[in-house]
């Protein structure tokens, strides 16, 4: 098999070698963590890979879907041109105020709106021109929905990316009776067999599985 199994010691060479969260972003986890929000954002390594993505796609408009404290909305912001959008949808009231806070003080609220709201009815009502790219980071469940309902937003060589596609080192286990490891399997699947994607799955952080749009 030809893989280099991580190890403390690579990960830091990677994070220090490619460094992405700054100051402004390590300050708003341990905000978020005060605040009693559940401390499950990106790692900083997928920070520098979201940006990278994103201007390898020349990202203007961006979907999230799960917004949590705003830690990922505001590092894809950064990597978006001077008239980028990202619209973030969360469903915890508590969660996008936060969010939205940090994006003001970030000076960034031209740039990302967040909408809370379920995801799943907040996506019938998108009437906005087509994305570059959907993160999709909330419920696992709803992820086969999300996919669903936002692949027809998405332009033609747009990117629709997947957190946590590993499952926790879980994803393997075809007889696992965890309905998120198995809505993370049936994404997994999905996005692998769609006629209008080409995919993979790139083991950073939990996982991210990431497919063009080709047709
Ligand atoms: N993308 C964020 C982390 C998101 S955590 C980051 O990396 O910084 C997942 C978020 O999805 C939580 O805030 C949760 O409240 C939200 N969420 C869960 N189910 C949802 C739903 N059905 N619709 C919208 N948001 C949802
Ligand atoms: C969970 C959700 C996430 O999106 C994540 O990155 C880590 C954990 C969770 O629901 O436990
Ligand atoms: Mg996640």
């Amino acid at each position: 098999m030809k893989y280099v199994p991580l190890t403390e010691a690579l990960h830091s060479y990677i994070c220090e070698t490619f460094p992405a969260e700054d100051e402004f972003l390590c300050r708003l986890k341990t905000e978020a963590d005060e605040a009693g929000l559940p401390p499950i954002h990106i790692a900083p390594e997928q920070i520098a890979f979201l940006q990278v993505l994103m201007r390898s796609v020349g990202a203007r408009r961006v979907l999230e879907i799960g917004t949590l404290a705003g830690y990922s909305a505001i590092a894809i912001a950064r990597a978006l041109p001077n008239d980028g959008r990202l619209l973030t949808l969360e469903r915890n009231p508590l969660h996008a105020e936060f969010a939205l806070r940090k994006i003001r003080e970030a000076a960034l609220e031209h740039v990302i709106e967040v909408r809370t709201g379920s995801a799943k009815e907040l996506l019938g009502e998108i009437r906005e021109e087509p994305f570059d790219a959907v993160f999709i980071d909330a419920d696992k469940a709803g992820y086969g929905t999300y996919l669903q309902k936002a692949l027809p937003l998405l332009r033609l060589g747009g990117l629709v990316i997947g957190d946590n596609t590993l499952a926790w080192g879980n994803i393997a286990d075809a007889t696992t009776e965890d309905k998120t490891v198995q809505a993370l399997r049936r994404f997994n699947t999905a996005m692998s067999a769609h006629p209008q994607l080409q995919s993979c799955l790139v083991p950073i952080a939990e996982g991210m599985t990431i497919g063009v749009k080709i047709r």
